[in-house]
């Protein structure tokens, strides 16, 4: 049976408090989570990988942690910028690439195979976004994700049959890497991408805000 990789990507979203409540909605249903067939990861924003972090270590929940983001310059006078060792201090995975990040941030491919380099180079997991098979995917991406930038956040996810033909194409180029696919997933259409072969896993955004939506969507796959 396929183990679906299923990321949580937080963005901008929750105060600490909000954070510590869906942390403590988690720990209610532990048992699930601890015995759910695929893996699990949150990303949360950086000013709180560390709380996340050791609250998830404290209760012993399987959740694997990630970051958004991270720097394309080691460790500096870079203002601003978390770097690779930062980051690697509280979360194995980092998310490169996101569709916001080239939208709103211009990164270029060039920008982000330097992140990726960064991520590589202290051991981070590397999950990649893609708008298109004919984008580039630079080497050393563990996972990449493909999303269609009007899927993400619209409520119109793209067809399950597209997707599998995307990421089949992505995958002839990458046949190791494992792949996501994300946009308006949610816990009615989440099976429907899963059962195509070439898909791993998916990327959440919106579901993954709020404990329960979260919990129905691992429920739907259970
Ligand atoms: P969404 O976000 O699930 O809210 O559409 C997905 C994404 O950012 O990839």
């Amino acid at each position: 049976m396929k183990r679906p990789l299923i990321v949580g990507n937080w963005k901008s979203n929750k105060t600490s408090t909000e954070m510590l409540s869906w942390i403590d909605e988690a720990v209610k249903q532990k048992e699930f989570i601890n015995i759910f067939p695929g893996q699990m990861i949150i990303c949360p924003p950086f000013p709180y990988l560390d709380l996340f972090s050791r609250e998830i270590l404290k209760h012993k929940l399987r959740i694997g942690i990630g970051a958004q983001d991270i720097s394309p310059f080691e460790l500096g006078a870079f203002t601003g910028e978390v770097a690779a060792e930062h980051v690697k201090e509280y979360a194995s995975f980092v998310i490169i690439g996101h569709t916001e990040r080239r939208k709103y941030f211009l990164e270029s491919d060039e920008l982000l195979s330097k992140k990726v380099a960064q991520a590589k180079r202290v051991g981070l997991s590397v999950i990649y976004c893609v708008n298109d098979e004919d984008m580039f995917i630079p080497d050393g991406v563990d996972v990449f994700s493909y999303e269609q930038t009007w899927a993400i956040g619209s409520g119109k996810p793209d067809t399950p049959e597209h997707a599998a033909l995307v990421i089949e194409n992505l995958k002839k180029l990458h046949p190791t890497v494992l792949s996501l696919y994300g946009g308006s997933v949610t816990k009615d259409n989440v099976s429907s991408y899963m059962s195509e072969n070439c898909i791993d896993g998916v990327l959440l955004g919106g579901a993954s805000l709020k404990f329960d939506s979260f919990f129905s969507l691992l429920q739907a796959l259970s």
